[in-house]
């Protein structure tokens, strides 16, 4: 059995899905999650893309052991001296340099020769090998460029000293039967290459990136190049939980394995649908909150008097929670422990502590307390990473008529009180009004979802919202059975984290003027 090593590029590639903008707390607590599922390499970002990402691949590689992480840099030398820099403490690290290959590419993107192509691709992976030994040359837009080209374009990083060789399909045009052929003629043709990891990185536009990557892999590829929940530029980048079960499930015909920790795959999915708010599907394989329901009588009659009649994996091996009646108000602490440690969390004191407080809350509102309920509670109360300027004491709402009413009482940090009451069209409308007329903050509203956590009229809602505040986006959660309170607290989320970054932008203001003198 090969060993596939998984390259998660959630925090990179993902985060270029619209929406998935990720603040450096939140991408390092997602790289925690993604290290300890146990993906062999994280992609943290592309360092001389922003000083943002930069130093969120600082943090990264500074506190994220167990893996490789690497950074991604265009073929230029000073990509590629970002790129080390960042990487720079990072217990194991890759730089990953790109240049696209295609005709289409060369002519109108960059308007250079072919041999120009060549002759970058080959410094750049040779400047990169000046900082480290692990250097990962990807062509981009490969399925579409001349494959006899493409063979030299890999010879050439090859002979540069590339440890690992990628093949995107950037725009995912490709189809199973020509990604094996590429990665076959690729194996065949080009000296060296079997001494390298060839490594695929499929786009999802035909709906065919997981197809696409599990072919390459057939073709000798013993790298994949993926993201949870599948998020990614346009129709998203393979799911990595996709790639990962067909691996598990169809061993018998596809022989290889991964590092995966199966039954991590639904809480490290959670975990990213919190902080992007970007929900997966309802049917998506693996993640969906369908994906282990069966409906139809007959499928119902089946599964229980053999689940293997309908599913070809349990819901437990991928870490999926069920649905039955777990806990209430007179749950005590060790049974909430027990429980969350059945679904894979291992708690502190104070997240215990915090938990305890918020289920019983909960329960006094809602009569079933479901699994996804704990995992929704440990979200939205632990995981928040931004300081609460202004927390949410009151809300009060009228609606009928032409307009809602919302009355607010907004508590500071420094103990002042906000009251304030608007008008709008709708209740959520009227409370966002209310907290805009006594906030300092223009919030411009790009995107609102609510999503209710468990099935029944007594869920928690959970909503998620996209803001614009000071040309930023943030994003902000609420989770709360009314969902007008849950869009509230989501709404003073995304306040709190501007106001986070307006404290941060000012202290860098402050130490630059001190710097010089000013
Ligand atoms: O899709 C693509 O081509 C990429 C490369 C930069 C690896 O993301
Ligand atoms: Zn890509």
């Amino acid at each position: 059995m090969a060993r596939i090593t998984v390259f998660d590029t959630t925090l990179r590639d993902g985060e270029q899905s619209p929406g998935a903008t990720m603040t450096a707390l939140e991408k390092l607590r997602m790289a925690h999650e993604i290290a300890d599922l146990g993906v062999d390499v994280i992609e943290a970002g592309f360092a001389a893309s922003s000083p943002e990402d930069a130093a969120s691949i600082c943090a990264i590689s500074s506190e994220v052991r167990g893996v490789v992480i690497t950074a991604l840099a265009r073929s230029i030398s000073g990509d590629i001296d970002a790129a080390a820099k960042v990487l720079e403490t990072a217990e194991s690290a890759r730089i990953h340099t790109f240049i696209a290959t295609s005709d289409i590419h060369l002519e109108r993107k960059f308007d250079i020769s072919r041999q120009e192509c060549l002759d970058r691709a080959g410094e750049s992976v040779t400047y990169a090998r000046s900082f480290m030994d692990d250097v990962e040359f990807s062509a981009e837009d490969a399925t579409r460029t001349d494959l006899d080209f493409l063979c030299e374009v890999v010879e050439v990083a090859v002979s540069a000293g590339a440890t690992t060789i990628n093949i995107p399909d950037t725009v995912g045009y490709t189809l199973p039967t020509e990604m094996s052929h590429i990665i076959g003629t690729l194996l065949a043709r080009v000296p060296g290459l079997t001494d390298c990891v060839v490594s695929a990185h499929c786009h999802d536009d035909l709906g065919l990136a997981v197809a696409n990557s599990l072919a390459a892999v057939a073709a000798g590829a013993r790298q994949v190049e993926c993201t949870v929940n599948g998020i990614g530029e346009r129709a998203g980048n393979a799911a990595l939980e996709e790639i990962v079960m067909a691996l598990h499930v169809r061993s018998d015909l596809l022989g290889h394995e991964t590092g995966i920790n199966t039954e991590r795959l639904y809480r490290t999915s959670r975990l990213l649908a919190h902080l992007t708010g970007i929900e997966p599907q309802p049917n998506k394989a693996i993640v969906g909150r369908n994906a282990f329901a069966h409906e139809a009588g007959i499928h119902q009659h089946g599964v229980l008097s053999d689940p293997r009649t309908y599913e070809i994996m349990t819901p437990e091996l991928v870490g999926a929670p069920g649905t039955e009646l777990v806990l209430g108000k007179h749950s005590g602490r060790h049974g909430i422990e027990a429980r969350y440690e059945a679904l894979g969390y291992t708690l502190t004191r104070e997240e215990l502590d915090r938990v305890t407080e918020d289920l019983k809350t909960l329960a006094e509102r809602k009569k079933t307390v479901l699994d996804e309920d704990l995992i929704s509670i440990l979200h939205h109360g632990i995981m928040e990473d931004v300081e609460q300027t202004f927390h949410l004491a009151s809300l009060d709402v009228h609606c009928g008529g032409d307009l809602s009413k919302a009355s607010i009482v907004i508590e500071g940090q420094d103990g002042v009180r906000l009251e304030a009451s608007a008008a709008g069209d709708g209740p959520i409308m009227a409370a966002f009004a209310a907290m805009e007329s006594v906030l300092d903050f223009r919030v411009v509203l790009d995107d609102l979802t609510v999503r209710s956590a468990t099935p029944g009229r007594d869920a928690l809602g959970e909503v998620s919202i996209h803001a614009r505040v000071d040309g930023h986006t943030f994003t902000g959660r609420g989770a709360h059975t009314d969902v007008v309170h849950a869009a509230a607290q989501a709404y003073l989320h995304a306040v709190n984290k501007a106001a986070a970054a307006r404290n941060l932008e000012e202290a860098h203001l402050e130490s630059t003027a001190n710097h010089w003198g000013v």
